[in-house]
């Protein structure tokens, strides 16, 4: 595993900004430089799933944190080095503007540009239930190199709680992009 130095964070306004902070937790313990994107749609579940001490915590846990309304940034141009991108979580809307390139905002050049450049982009999608354009996005963007990974439990390694929960769903996004989560993963490593 080659590794990862820089990794691009965006954070779209699906539910589940926990999932954000902890990842950013995470990143920063292992010593990876984390560039982040909150969408306007993610100030407001922040704020409202977590409050306002959480949202000066993203801000504080970045390296640099960019404007999503600055497509100038660097993470907006493939000659910037960043190892991998995760959207966590990924609402069904940043999921079509990267699916179709559509839409304007930094999180998504950032995501296409990952894309282009065919580095690891893990989108942590939720919504449920989903409908035919849901799915169809998540199939254009999986064809397009991305890979798509629903914030699922893994209730098979003992969850003791809902922050545990939040843990693992973040673990498991990290492996998925490519960077070794170390001890943060549980692992199942069978049943005797
Ligand atoms: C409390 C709350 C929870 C939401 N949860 C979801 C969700 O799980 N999935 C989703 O696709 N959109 C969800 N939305 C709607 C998005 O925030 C909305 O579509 C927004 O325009 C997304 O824009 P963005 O992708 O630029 O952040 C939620 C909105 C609120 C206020």
């Amino acid at each position: 595993m080659k590794p990862v130095r820089r990794v691009t964070v965006g954070i779209s306004g699906a539910s589940g900004a926990a999932i954000a902070v902890e990842l950013l937790r995470m990143l920063a313990t292992l010593g990876i430089d984390r560039y982040v994107i909150v969408s306007q749609g993610a100030e407001r579940t922040i704020g409202l799933e977590l409050g306002v001490a959480a949202r000066c915590e993203i801000r504080g846990l970045a390296t640099t944190e960019f404007d999503h309304a600055d497509l100038a940034a660097p993470v907006a141009s493939g000659s910037f080095a960043v190892d991998a991108m995760i959207v966590a979580p990924c609402s069904m809307r940043s999921l079509a503007t990267i699916a179709y390139g559509t839409g304007e905002g930094l999180l998504a050049r950032a995501a296409d540009v990952t894309l282009k450049e065919r580095r690891p982009l893990v989108l942590v999608a939720r919504e449920a239930p989903l409908h035919e354009g849901h799915l169809e996005a998540m199939l254009k963007v999986t064809r397009m190199g991305a890979i798509v990974s629903p914030p699922v439990p893994p209730f098979y390694c003992g969850l003791q709680s809902l922050d545990d929960m939040i843990h693992q769903i973040a673990a498991r996004a990290l492996a998925t992009a490519g960077i070794d989560p170390g001890d943060f993963l549980r692992r199942w490593e069978g049943s005797d």
